[in-house]
């Protein structure tokens, strides 16, 4: 069938609107039709060439979306006809990973989609992305990337569970597990830091400190929970010396979530010494270190990372849609533009511009 779909051609060329194949599910396959995909960062990073994914180009980007299942392959079983999904992280069931519960590294997220793509264009392959490629009105992914949700969640809302709403609430909620009454600090406050803080305001931390270079970013932090907002570019002198004073020597939770060695540091260094937990969200560039001394580790400061919040897509995507539609978690403030497919290039400009926080588009 032919499909509507935003095609990556080469590194950091803008993305061209073509009208592509898509060829039926095979084995293990469901074809979707995607309702609204999201503009995540991640996406950015690999078209710019910070993030070496394994697909290559042309590709076909889009890794945010929710959709509805329209037809599927022999031998699929996790979902049927006519249901809503929000496709994730692959969760196999059966590699060492999804075994020992860290469904967010599934050894399957790792295997090169290439040569089972089902999008061609001029009898040329296209690569999806993270072997989703939502970017499309029509994609063919494979049955277990797929989280069946509630027929009445709003597709204009769900396809954010996709990525970024999961991974800033399941950082807070199930990676670090914040308590009620702790101190947290947010390092950045994009799509997902922002999650990270409303993730620590229903989690009942009693301090949330946002920190964010950009001053817009403060009043939609305190509306998602922040209790504080630190702008580093008007702290007088030392960024980590203010913040340790703010929590009394550290913060029991910290959060870096842009991709960022530097931020990452100072987010380290404002983890309490003895019992602060520092967790890396953010995806910094491949060749990049962060240096620490260990003795900063020896005195019981924890350092963890968290693909994806360490969320497992189905169990947690539907526990968080459901605290939405409960009324508990406000994910309607943070999308913030409704773009044509035909404008994913100024989504993509917006973003890099620091406006807005969450935009999707619809084909
Ligand atoms: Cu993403």
């Amino acid at each position: 069938m032919k499909s509507k779909a935003a095609i990556a051609f080469e590194m950091g060329a803008p993305l061209r609107i073509e009208e592509i194949d898509v060829a039926p599910p095979q084995a293990g396959e469901v074809l979707i039709e995607v309702k609204a995909a999201g503009l995540c960062h991640s996406d950015l990073h690999a078209i710019d060439g910070h993030w070496n994914f394994n697909s290559g180009f042309p590709g076909l980007m889009g890794h945010e979306g929710a959709g509805v299942v329209v037809e599927v392959g022999p031998g699929v079983t996790r979902v049927k006809l006519g249901d809503h999904v929000v496709p994730f992280i692959p969760e196999c069931g059966v590699c060492a990973c999804c075994r020992s519960g860290k469904t967010n590294n599934c050894e399957a997220s790792f295997i090169d989609s290439g040569p089972t793509s089902r999008f061609s264009l001029g009898g040329r392959s296209i690569h999806p992305f993270l072997g989703l490629g939502l970017f499309s009105q029509f994609a063919v992914v494979r049955e277990f990337t797929l989280v069946p949700v509630r027929r009445d969640a709003p597709f204009d809302r769900l396809f954010y569970f996709g990525c970024g709403a999961t991974t800033g609430l399941s950082s807070a909620l199930f990676k670090a597990e914040v308590q009620p009454g702790s101190s947290v600090i947010v390092f950045g406050l994009g799509g997902i830091g922002l999650n990270v803080v409303q993730g620590a305001r229903f989690a009942g931390a009693k301090t949330i400190i946002a920190v964010d270079i950009n001053p817009a970013r403060e009043a939609i932090a305190r509306q998602m929970g922040a209790t504080d907002f630190v702008n580093p570019r008007t702290v007088d002198g030392d960024l980590v010396g203010h913040l340790n004073a703010m929590t009394g020597g550290g913060a029991d939770y910290t959060f870096e979530a842009i991709g960022n060695v530097e931020l990452m540091r100072q987010a380290f260094d404002t983890a309490h010494f003895a019992y602060g937990t520092c967790t890396i969200i953010g995806i910094a560039p491949d060749a990049d270190l962060l240096a620490l001394p260990p003795t900063a580790l020896i005195t019981g400061r924890r350092l963890q990372g968290a693909a994806m919040g360490g969320a497992r897509g189905l169990e947690h995507i539907p526990q968080l849609v459901d605290l939405m539609m409960d009324g508990k978690l406000d994910i309607d403030s943070l999308i913030t533009a409704h773009l044509p497919v035909e404008e994913i290039n100024e989504g993509y400009a917006m973003q890099k511009r620091g406006e807005g926080i969450r935009s999707y588009v619809t084909f």
